[in-house]
């Protein structure tokens, strides 16, 4: 096979939920890049329309809507605008997600100081928000018997990472879904519709600023760990995401269903020895 032609996106539309962020802008790019049309989704207008307009590439194949991903209604709402306008939907990158302040184990405490209602919605901004826009925006995929969906998760699910309690839970909750959804779609509807996830390690964006950056841009103690334990020994730069999500999007990983790839400069090959 013709090698662009495994990485090319053209005539296909992504959904990149949380593309108003860092992370789901630099993947919407690279998907914009590879052919895709490309629809962000945030809560921010403003972030959501400056990510729009950060985008480099023709404007018929770039737009954005607000919209909340733990909102089943307006999620429908956007859908059948996308749907009305380029008919289809080949693409879903489940991006909106991060940490909250507020769900943070501090140095000084511990588990018995963890706030509930914080830790419940951060497992329903990053688990329920990646379920509930699989149910909407896979049915037309489905309908179609093509499509890609990818979910971002996280290094966190697979190793503790101190005081992030309720983030690590959701997202090892999204990598176990990942894999179930990826059987249930091949099961019942071909191997035309694929389910994978991307983990990456560490980035700095705006979801974790506080806990990797103190006020004056210095590094906190638990960012200089965190370089020690990757290989690397840099953050990932957001367009480090570009290759895997254009991959994973497409006819090159047509026989790759079910995984979950590492994008984490070594973090979790490494032992810390
Ligand atoms: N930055 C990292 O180091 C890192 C590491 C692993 C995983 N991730 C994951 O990557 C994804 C993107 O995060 P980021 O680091 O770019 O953070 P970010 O804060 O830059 O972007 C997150 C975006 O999601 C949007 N969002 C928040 N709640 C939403 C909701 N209810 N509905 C719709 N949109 C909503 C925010 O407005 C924001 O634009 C998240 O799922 C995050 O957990 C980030």
């Amino acid at each position: 096979m013709n090698i662009p032609d495994l990485f090319s996106l053209n005539n296909s539309v992504a959904v990149i939920t949380g593309g108003s962020g860092i992370l789901g802008g630099a993947m919407a790019q690279g998907l914009l890049d590879a052919g895709a049309s490309v629809v962000i989704l945030g809560t921010n207008q403003e972030k959501v329309d400056s990510n729009v307009a950060g985008l480099h590439g023709i404007d018929d194949r770039k737009s954005g809507f607000v919209c909340d991903v733990t909102n089943e209604e307006q999620l429908r709402q956007v859908r059948d605008r996308i749907m009305a306008r380029f008919g289809r939907i080949d693409i879903l990158v489940n991006a909106a997600g991060g940490n909250r302040p507020g769900a943070t184990i501090q140095p000084e405490q511990n588990f018995f100081d963890l706030n509930f209602s914080e830790f419940q919605q951060v497992t329903s901004l990053n688990y329920f928000g990646t379920v509930l826009p699989t149910l909407i925006f896979g049915e037309p995929m489905a309908a179609a018997g093509r499509g890609s969906i990818i979910n971002i998760s996280s290094v966190a699910a697979a190793r503790s990472l101190t005081r992030v309690a309720g983030y690590s839970a959701a997202k090892a909750a999204v990598e176990n879904f990942t894999r179930w959804l990826a059987v249930e779609m091949a099961k019942k509807f071909g191997e035309g519709i694929r389910v994978n996830a991307i983990a990456p390690g560490f980035f700095l964006t705006e979801q974790n600023r506080t806990l990797l950056q103190k006020p004056d841009g210095t590094n906190t103690e638990r960012a200089a760990e965190i370089l020690r334990m990757t290989p690397f020994k840099r953050f990932g730069d957001p367009k480090d995401l570009t290759g895997t999500v254009v991959w994973l999007a497409g006819n090159a990983s047509s026989f790759v269903t079910g995984t979950v790839i590492p994008v984490d400069g070594g973090f979790s090959a490494f032992s810390g020895v």
